[in-house]
């Protein structure tokens, strides 16, 4: 391999490059910041004398997970390593039997459908609502979880994510009484909230509001190395022990010591200077946002959306822009963003795209990204309606589809399969998940019925150059689907 080749060398490359990051890490590669984590090699232990040990602390990790709990009000909190993926994996695992039942909001990440996938669960989902003219997931309605629950007395534990990759909170509060009153355990998978505990602007942590356990990304919105993440308990509802069995399984047996300090640099950090910190950087985003609002074609979901589509609250600094009003497709406007103006974002849907902000961006960051869009918009003209592009893109705002289980993710996943060409799979049961990545969302998770609408859409999500993940087949041509006894 060319020393040019090296990832280290593509890694240094791009960081001098002028591209700027409207994604995760929250510390936006920003070197000032960095000057307080440089952490490299020489911290970089293993669990020697004096350091305890993250499965059996007993000593100075098991008073800094203390002191963290008692900054977010937890009665726990761990230090995961291993991202929010092992939290909720944990968290599904450690609040159900093998083969028993969970409640869960059909958006959920990817970890989640895994954690169903490892204990064999049935899933009773309940549907965001959708702002139906975006084409946007909103929140979970607490009588939905309510209804599904009265009829449901079999789940044992309801999982809701809050707020969204779209920065959608639901009413966590009201959740959180009603599952209660049920007696059983709520999870909030708040991963792209770790800085609501921290900032007064901003929606309250699910912690606040009664959730059992809450799991938040250090590393998406806060200064912190990506994988880094925590998850805290209240406890009344659930087996603590049976959560850290499942920590201890779920996380590695060599927890990184840079990424344990880094984790409470950031809460010591956030705690002090970093409230102040995000006072600024929501006035910033305020600015940012008066501006935007202006645009007349391409549309700033902002907080006038409250109240509505079950959206309880809006975190501000998820930059959403629907292209719904325009003839562009999320796609396309993702790349002119990273092709003629080098700003990356998060993530790009069918019909909008996500700039993830943080306390690490830098005001030149903000206003680039603003006088990008206000040019991209100035440049778009008034959008004449063509019928044939008007029914995709209605297609793509009702993508609401609720696919039909006709069986567990288990048994999808473990069936003998076959290879189908997509369009030709309607009717059968898919073997294996697809996902656009990020937000990794299922359209369909193994077990469930292809029907027609569902294949149409991962046309559609392929035919826009959407990171249509999941398929075995790299081509994209074909899916599993569980194998048919033929007669
Ligand atoms: C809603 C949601 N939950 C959980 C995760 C997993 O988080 P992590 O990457 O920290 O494992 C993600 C990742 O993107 C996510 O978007």
């Amino acid at each position: 391999m060319k020393s040019e080749e090296r990832l280290i060398e593509q890694l240094r490359q791009y960081s001098d490059s002028d591209y700027y990051p409207f994604h995760m890490p929250g510390h936006k590669r920003n070197r000032n910041m960095g000057e307080e984590y440089k952490v490299p090699f020489d911290i970089d232990i293993t669990e020697i004398h004096g350091f305890d040990n993250l499965h059996h602390p007993e000593g100075i990790l098991k008073k800094s997970m203390e002191w963290a709990a008692s900054v977010y009000g937890a009665d726990k909190t761990y230090y995961l390593v291993n991202g929010s993926s092992c939290g909720i994996l944990a968290a599904i695992c450690g609040t159900t039997h093998c083969g028993g039942n969970i409640l869960m909001s059909r958006n959920c990440h990817k970890s989640a459908y895994n954690g169903v996938f490892l204990n064999h669960l049935n899933v009773r989902y309940v549907y965001p609502q959708v702002m139906e003219e975006l084409g946007i997931q909103g929140g979970v309605l607490p009588e939905d979880v309510d209804r599904i629950l009265s009829h449901n007395p079999d789940v044992e534990a309801v999982l809701i994510v809050s707020p969204t990759y779209d920065g959608v909170v639901s009413d966590i509060e009201k959740i959180a009484d009603i599952v209660h009153q049920y007696g059983k355990p709520l999870i909030v998978d708040e991963a792209h909230g770790a800085h609501f505990s921290f900032g007064e602007d901003f929606p309250r942590s699910a912690i606040e509001l009664g959730a059992d356990i809450v799991i938040q990304s250090i590393h998406k919105t806060l200064p912190c190395f990506t994988q880094t993440a925590v998850l805290h308990l209240k406890s009344g509802y659930i087996n603590q022990e049976e959560i850290e069995r499942y920590l201890r399984v779920f996380q590695t047996s060599s927890p990184s010591y840079v990424f344990m300090a880094a984790i409470e640099n950031c809460i010591f950090h956030m705690n002090r200077e970093g409230r102040k910190e995000l006072e600024q950087f929501y006035e910033s985003l305020s600015r940012m946002r008066d501006r935007l609002k202006k645009m007349k074609h391409l549309e700033l979901v902002d907080k006038d959306r409250i109240g509505a589509s079950g959206v309880f609250d809006l975190d501000i600094s998820k930059i959403v822009i629907s292209v719904t009003d325009t003839l562009l497709t999320g796609a396309e406007l993702d790349k002119i963003l990273r092709n003629q103006y080098h700003l990356e974002l998060e993530m790009c849907c069918a019909d909008h795209v996500v700039a993830i902000t943080s306390l690490g961006d830098r005001e030149e960051g903000l206003i680039r990204l603003t006088e990008a869009l206000l040019e991209i918009d100035s440049s778009l003209s008034h959008k004449v309606e063509d019928e044939e592009l008007e029914s995709d893109l209605e297609w793509s705002r009702k993508v609401t589809t609720r696919p039909e289980v006709e069986m567990t993710i288990f048994e999808g996943v473990m069936a003998e399969k076959e290879s189908v060409e997509i369009g030709k799979s309607v009717g059968q049961i898919a073997g294996e998940f697809v996902f656009i990545y990020p937000p990794g969302i299922p359209v369909i998770a193994p077990g469930e019925m292809l029907l027609p609408s569902l294949v149409h859409t991962i046309q559609q999500y392929q035919e826009m150059g959407l990171a249509v993940q999941g398929l075995k087949d790299r081509t994209g041509k074909t899916i599993q689907v569980v194998k048919r006894n033929r007669e």
